[in-house]
């Protein structure tokens, strides 16, 4: 939500800052600002609303020249998207951009306003930049203001500043939204996904719940919560791993679906042997801790509690492990008893979404046995919070629809459901099966793949529809409530998805020829009870697009249309029945003209509540 770019640097800095935010346009895309110390010392800045791109043309008819700036595109919390309430926000010297929310804002609002501070903005982050500013006028110090000020915060934040009374300086605090440092030579930077700053130096330091930090061109010193310094361990990241690139593809949404065959692939190797899944690619500490796990209870958002979704059927249906999921902003606030040996498990694509880092949070004081997250930042306060993880390896996902981060949790998924059922129910043989239908698993995605330009043509049928219903059953179900968000995310047609079981008890009354109806049916046990399903809204009159496999037996007819999926096992359906309805969505949003990649309202990371 929102993204932070800023750079301390003996070179003009406003071109990093821009490129920094292109390549977080991604976490909020309504409003985009810029603040630079120019060279006789005084603070200047750029606000634009709307996509990066506007404050680009900006910055080309009137630039900005400094060697000290911050920057942030916006997803609005608390005012509209307006130039008013895009950040970087002033006051006096005083230049700060913050993610995150401030819950105590408006009674910090009535204090300054009673100290003489005019707000220009409804934001809560104006209340935090003036409150630097009071603090600064006694202390005359930086570090101590910002030390003063966040002891009267309470909620969530990243933030960065700079003061042109101490230029060459960029101070930065983080509590319940990630800060990165990225470390350059004779050049520092700071950001709130590395992402941001891959142009610029691949060595990072990522700041930790509480830490305040100053970075100037030579150095950065990093305070914990208590105020000691302390030093973080640097990571370098392989600049081979950089995808914030759309390639010779349209949107990253398309490029990142057709990555999938090669994102399972890698994320397969190293964990599968010829048999057996390799246990090791846990970590040590896993075996140890998953052979004494009787339950599990999975905490996701979006897309990634879909996979929770599909994961509970693989835990309980072939582990025999009962498993529990929720949505996090549920469970968060939710009275339950926590039973013996429970496994915590996180789904997060980010590791950064605020209410399952709550979630977590809150696990820890219930007496769970551990927690484990699936994630695919390795550097996420998920990861780093969680005692166990496993990494879903799928790269940058751009896109705001997730696509192959989806499908690389199902694949952690299914081998996290392994790890368990051999302490329960799943035998050598079995085992066994799934490691070969795993196997299988990229060649049938580029098999699938292969059927755009079907799915392509059927597509024209939706463009001018307003609703759409899903139908699945079984581990389908998830898939068709997964199928129904990505079309409601990015085509903004108001779709939904039900159990196919379910049709009878309401939503039938729907069906008419202007409701297309999907429905995911692999040729599995449960084919003859949803082909019943598919008959009931057949009989009345509703438009049919069915997903299956040549052996399911459907024939394409008037108002049904097929697309024939290559067959698959049972186990690995749900992973490979999802793509198609991926492609599905991201061709009737072209169709509508929508902005695939940053859909209207929406945000990629979403780290306030
Ligand atoms: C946002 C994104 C979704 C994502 C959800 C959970 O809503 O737009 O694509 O599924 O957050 O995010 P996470 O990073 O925790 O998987």
């Amino acid at each position: 939500m929102c993204g932070i770019v800023g750079a301390v640097a003996q070179r003009e800095v406003s071109g990093i800052l821009l490129e920094g935010l292109r390549r977080l346009e991604y976490r909020g895309y309504d409003s985009a600002g810029m603040a630079i110390i120019d060279p006789s010392g005084d603070i200047q800045n750029r606000k634009r609303v709307g996509k990066v791109q506007i404050l680009s043309e900006e910055l080309l008819a009137s630039p900005l020249q400094g060697r000290v700036g911050i920057a942030h595109t916006r997803w609005a919390t608390h005012g509209q998207p307006s130039e008013i309430n895009a950040h970087p926000h002033l006051s006096g010297d005083i230049a700060l951009v913050h993610n995150g929310i401030i819950e105590n804002h408006a009674e910090l609002r009535l204090r300054l306003e009673k100290l003489g501070y005019v707000f220009l903005s409804q934001t809560d982050t104006e209340t935090i930049v003036h409150l630097i500013h009071h603090y600064y006028k006694d202390q005359k110090n930086m570090m101590a203001a910002l030390k003063l000020t966040i002891a009267d915060l309470h909620g969530a934040y990243g933030l960065a500043l700079i003061n042109s009374a101490e230029p060459e300086r960029i101070l930065c605090a983080r509590k319940g939204s990630p800060l990165v440092i990225g470390i350059g030579i004779g050049e520092n930077f700071i950001a709130s996904d590395q992402l941001a700053l891959r142009q610029v130096t691949d060595r990072f330091v990522y700041l930790e719940e509480g830490d305040i930090a100053e970075i100037t061109p030579d150095e950065y010193t990093i305070y914990n919560s208590e105020f000691e310094q302390v030093s973080r361990e640097i990571t370098q990241i392989d600049t081979a791993a950089d995808s914030a690139d759309k390639g010779n593809y349209r949107h990253f949404m398309l490029k990142e679906i057709y990555e999938q065959p090669s994102v399972i692939r890698r994320s397969l190797a190293g964990r599968l042997g010829s048999k057996k899944i390799l246990m090791e690619a846990m970590g040590s500490r896993a075996a140890p801790i998953l052979e004494k796990i009787s339950s599990v209870q999975i905490v996701a958002c979006g897309t990634s509690y879909h996979a929770g979704m599909v994961a509970k059927y693989w835990i309980e249906g072939l582990a025999g492990v009962p498993c529990r999921v929720e949505v996090a902003s549920e469970f968060r606030y939710r009275k339950f008893k926590v039973q013996d040996n429970t496994l915590f498990v996180t789904i997060s694509q980010s590791g950064e979404t605020a209410d399952t880092l709550a979630a977590l949070k809150l696990a820890k004081t219930l007496g769970y046995s551990a927690s484990l997250a699936v994630c695919n930042v390795a550097q996420s306060s998920l990861v780093r919070e969680s005692d166990l993880y496993l990494m879903t390896e799928a790269g940058p996902e751009i896109g705001v629809a997730s696509t192959k981060a989806f499908t690389t949790q199902l694949v952690a998924l299914l081998f996290l459901t392994v790890a368990l059922g051999r302490h329960h129910d799943i035998s050598e043989a079995q085992e066994e099966e799934i490691v070969s239908a795993l196997n299988s698993l990229p060649d049938l995605l580029t098999e699938t793949l292969a059927l755009n330009l079907d799915i392509k043509e059927m597509a024209n049928a939706f463009a001018d529809k307003h609703h759409a219903l899903f139908l699945g059953r079984g581990a389908q179900w998830p898939v068709a409530m997964e199928g129904a968000l990505k079309l409601k995310e990015i085509s903004y047609i108001h779709a939904e998805s039900y159990p196919a079981g379910e049709l009878k008890h309401g939503p039938l009354a729907l069906v008419d020829a202007d409701m297309p109806v999907v429905a995911v049916a692999p040729n599995d046990l449960l084919l003859e009870k949803l082909k019943s399903n598919i008959e009931e809204v057949q009989a009345r009159g509703g438009q049919l697009f069915v997903f299956s496999d040549k052996a399911a037996g459907f024939k394409a007819a008037k108002g049904m249309n097929i697309i024939e999926l290559p067959h698959s096992s049972d186990v690995i359906a749900p992973i490979i029945y999802t793509v198609p309805l991926q492609l599905l969505s991201y061709h009737v949003a072209i169709l509508k003209g929508t902005d695939v990649d940053q859909p209207r309202n929406l945000a990629k990371s979403v780290t306030v509540e």
